[in-house]
C-alpha cells in the first residue's frame, strides 16, 4: 500500500522580503523545505539558523533543513536549536554518516540523507533502517529553477525496490526540477516526497500548484 505523497515546497525561490506572506500561501503543504547553502559544498549562499529561527511560530508546517554545507556537524546543533523537525545531510559531506544520523535522531529529530545525482546508493545501506527520508537530488544542488536530470529516476526505482524488499519505513524524496510532469515520472518510479520550489512559488496560485501535485498522486 503506497503512502500519501508528501509535498514539501522549497522557499529558496520565494520572496525573502515577504516570507511571512509567502508562508501563508503554502499552508496546505506537508513540509517546509529549507535549502541551506554555504557557498562551498554548493556554489550558492542562501540563509542560516537565525532566519530559520524567525520562521518558527510563523508556520505550522514541520521544517526540514536540507544542509548543502561542508562540515554539517558544526551547523547541526544550531538547526536543532532553531527548532526544525528534520535535518537532511548530504552523504558526500561526511565520513561519519552513521554518527550524524544517530546524533540527529538521539536529539528527537527525523533524519534525512541527500545524494547528489551522480552519488550511488551504496553508501546508504547501513544507515537506511535509521532514516526517515532519502532525498535524491534530481538536479545538481545550488539553485532552483533547473531541469530534472532524468537519469536519477532509475536511482529512485532502485531505492524503492531496496526499501520494499527490506520492508523499511523510509520515504524517498526527489528534489529539483519537480513540476506536474516530472512529479508523475518520479512517483511512478517510487518517490513519495516531492520538493518543489519554482513550481510552487513561481505559480500565481501556490496552493493550486500544491493541490495539482496531490491530485496527480491520487490519480496515479
Ligand atoms: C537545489 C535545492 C532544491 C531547489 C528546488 O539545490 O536543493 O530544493 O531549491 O527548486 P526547484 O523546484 O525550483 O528545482
Ligand atoms: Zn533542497
Amino acid at each position: 500500500m503506497t503512502r500519501p505523497i508528501q509535498v514539501a515546497p522549497s522557499i529558496l525561490d520565494a520572496d525573502f522580503a515577504n516570507l511571512h506572506r509567502e508562508l501563508e500561501k503554502i499552508v496546505t503543504a506537508d513540509w517546509l523545505h529549507l535549502d541551506i547553502m554555504d557557498g562551498h559544498f554548493v556554489p550558492n549562499l542562501s540563509f542560516g539558523p537565525p532566519l530559520v529561527k524567525s520562521l518558527r511560530g510563523k508556520t505550522k508546517l514541520p521544517m526540514d533543513a536540507h544542509l548543502m554545507v561542508d562540515n554539517p556537524e558544526t551547523l547541526i546543533p544550531l538547526f536543532i536549536e532553531a527548532g526544525v523537525e528534520m535535518i537532511t545531510v548530504h552523504l558526500e559531506t561526511t565520513p561519519h554518516l552513521h554518527r550524524l544520523v544517530s546524533w540527529i535522531r538521539a536529539e528527537g529529530l527525523m533524519a534525512g540523507v541527500a545524494l547528489n545525482p551522480s552519488t550511488p546508493l551504496d553508501g546508504l545501506q547501513l544507515v537506511l533502517p535509521d532514516l526517515d527520508l532519502v532525498l535524491l537530488m534530481t538536479v545538481n544542488p545550488g539553485y532552483g529553477g533547473q531541469k530534472l536530470i532524468k537519469g536519477v529516476l532509475e536511482k529512485v526505482e532502485k531505492l524503492r525496490k531496496i526499501i520494499n524488499e527490506r520492508n523499511l519505513n523510509c520515504r524517498i524524496g526527489v528534489d529539483g526540477g519537480i513540476n506536474l510532469e516530472t512529479a508523475g515520472e518520479a512517483i511512478a518510479a517510487g518517490a513519495d516526497h516531492l520538493v518543489a520550489g519554482t513550481y510552487v512559488f513561481g505559480s500565481p496560485e501556490p496552493a493550486a500548484a500544491i493541490r495539482s501535485l496531490r491530485t496527480l498522486c491520487e490519480e496515479g
